[in-house]
């Protein structure tokens, strides 16, 4: 009998010990993004797959990460940091919450122009802050931002919220080429055309064109091909109803990842960056999401666009404006663009 008991109890030793192994060696990596994007979740699953490493993300608006990323200083509960705009980037730098690094992979995975040079944190793909305007516009059309305050598109201009960080990293942008004086007045002249107080999110001011709301919109490059390869024919209906306008000098934001300092998992999560910049990874990116690559061996590709015509994209370097983030925020609100 008591060696019956302690065959019971060793089985149950044994489940337990087996258990906790394998919880302890369950390999991970831990995300906080503020992307939004279904072809991220896919290539999570794609590489699990390959490495055995679960991912595990959260998804949050970006402050609100970047101030829990602060709080968890001492002992970090993520290990990388995504962001849909370079500024999130910047400023976590500059708050000492990332980690540099440097693998020969993730070097000849993406071009200079887009990882930082110091190595805290590089980009996954590049967009594009377009317009798009009504197919049926007979007027003039700008080809370039400043044509937007022209008093020809009184009352004709959509845009999403003057708190986005799309719009307030073009402005950014602008300010660090202009200077304030003409950021200012551009603004002005700019709010002066809205159609509408601004509201929704990019795809919204392109059903709005559609809705005969407006005749321009202020919106970035993949999401008219979002819009354009939609299950919902309405929404492909409103993608067709404008054309798109590349103007000069176009606005290039990033989205980009980063390590944080002291990750745990940090073995993986080095993974995971070489795995998103990859080839493979890159190419479904441009393909499925219409992002641009940043893997200097996969083609930039765009359904709206025949890339031998690239667009004139700014020159402008990312670390030049992001410094303008905080006052084009000012500027910004001064100018009444709620
Ligand atoms: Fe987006």
């Amino acid at each position: 009998m008591p060696i019956k008991i302690n065959k019971v109890i060793l089985s149950i030793i044994t489940t337990i010990m087996l258990a906790s192994c394998t919880s302890s060696k369950e390999e991970v990596v831990n995300l906080y993004s503020t992307r939004h994007y279904t072809i991220d979740e896919q290539l999570h699953e794609e590489f699990t797959k390959q490495t055995g490493i679960k991912v595990n993300m959260i998804k949050s608006d970006p402050d609100a990460l970047l101030a829990r990323l602060e709080q968890e200083k001492a002992t970090p509960q993520a290990d990388v940091f995504f962001t849909a705009d370079y500024p999130r980037l910047y400023r976590a730098k500059e708050k000492g919450l990332l980690e540099a690094v440097k693998t020969d992979t993730l070097l000849a995975q993406t071009s200079p122009k887009y990882r930082d040079k110091d190595n805290f944190w590089y980009a996954m793909s590049y967009r594009l802050r377009i317009i798009a305007i009504d197919t049926n516009w007979t007027g003039v059309r700008p080809s370039t931002y400043a044509d937007l305050t022209n008093e020809i598109y009184k009352g004709k201009i959509l845009v999403r919220s003057g708190g986005n960080a799309y719009n307030i990293s073009l402005i950014a942008s602008l300010l660090a080429k202009w200077g304030e004086e003409k950021t200012e007045t551009f603004l002005k002249g700019l709010v002066a055309n809205f159609a509408r107080s601004p509201e929704g999110n990019d795809r919204k001011q392109v059903a709005d064109i559609y809705a005969k709301k407006g005749s321009l919109a202020i919106v970035n490059s993949y999401y008219m091909g979002l819009m354009y390869t939609s299950v919902d024919p309405e929404v492909q209906n409103a993608a067709k109803s404008v054309d798109l306008i590349y103007p000069e000098d176009t606005h290039f934001n990033i989205s980009g990842f980063a390590i944080i300092k002291n990750a745990k998992n940090k073995k993986n999560a080095i993974k995971l960056l070489e795995f998103l910049t990859s080839e493979y990874a890159q190419q479904r990116i441009t393909a499925e999401n219409f992002e641009y690559p940043i893997n200097p061996n996969v083609a930039a590709t765009d359904i709206f666009l025949n890339w031998e015509d690239s667009p004139k994209i700014d020159n402008v370097e990312l670390d030049d404006w992001g410094t303008y983030y905080e006052k084009a925020v000012i500027l910004m609100d001064k100018a009444g663009w709620k």
